[in-house]
């Protein structure tokens, strides 16, 4: 579904940042080569990521769903000197795509990537985060929410893409298919966090924006 006319999502696109060349060519391979690229950020949505991740300034990133890497590359854009982001996918097959254009694009000492069930990795790590970007499977977004929010330093921010679910949140509950109703009861849960300030922004797929107090 598209929330905004050809006409309009153009002109939103040209009047941003262009996209840097080394993410146009990730962009160009996904849509070449990799399963289902529609999941790539994309322009306009990665120049987003960019952006907040610059507002944010953070020491360090967690990433849940790197996919071929373009979020990661983009957040990576606003850390402080010597910050990282550690990124979690549970495909394997993409792990030599993004070990390349990690290399390529020189953030090699700066994107930590893993490959695995982000279920059973995120309890592992003793980072603390500043900011968290939620992109995996739909049914544990809650789930990796209880996850990360002891990790989250106050002040900090978690990111959750998808959250409009190409429309479907706002369907019948009746009618809805589990990763619909998995969506829908997220962003429930958030908004009735006393914990947590939220505002789901209608960008894209639409970006659930939590600050912790
Ligand atoms: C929407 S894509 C991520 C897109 C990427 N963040 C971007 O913006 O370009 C979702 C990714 O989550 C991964 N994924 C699904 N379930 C997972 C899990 N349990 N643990 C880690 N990764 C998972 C998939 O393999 C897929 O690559």
């Amino acid at each position: 579904m598209d929330f905004l006319t050809e006409e309009l999502d153009n002109f939103v696109t040209s009047n941003t940042e262009k996209e840097p060349a080394i993410l146009a060519e990730l962009n160009h391979e996904t849509w070449e080569k990799v399963l289902i690229p529609r999941m790539l950020s994309g322009h306009f949505q990665g120049r987003v990521l960019s952006m907040l991740s610059h507002m944010i300034n953070p020491k360090n990133i967690l990433e849940i769903g790197t996919y071929t890497s373009y979020s990661a590359i983009c957040m990576a854009e606003g850390l402080q000197e010597n910050g990282k982001i550690i990124t979690i996918d549970i495909n394997e097959e993409l792990e030599s795509m993004v070990n390349k254009y990690i290399e390529k694009s020189d953030l090699k000492d700066t994107i930590i990537n893993k490959v695995g069930n982000a279920m059973e990795i995120i309890p592992t790590l003793n980072e603390s985060f500043d900011l968290v970007f939620i992109d995996a499977d739909k049914s544990n977004y809650s789930n990796y929410y209880d996850l990360v929010i002891d990790k989250l330093n106050t002040g900090g921010y978690i990111i959750a893409d998808n959250v409009l679910w190409s429309g479907k949140v706002t369907q019948p509950r009746e009618s809805l298919d589990p990763d619909t109703i998995a969506l829908i009861d997220f962003s429930e849960k958030i908004t009735n966090d006393d914990r947590v300030q939220n505002v789901l922004f209608p960008i894209r797929d639409g970006l659930m924006v939590v600050r912790k107090k």
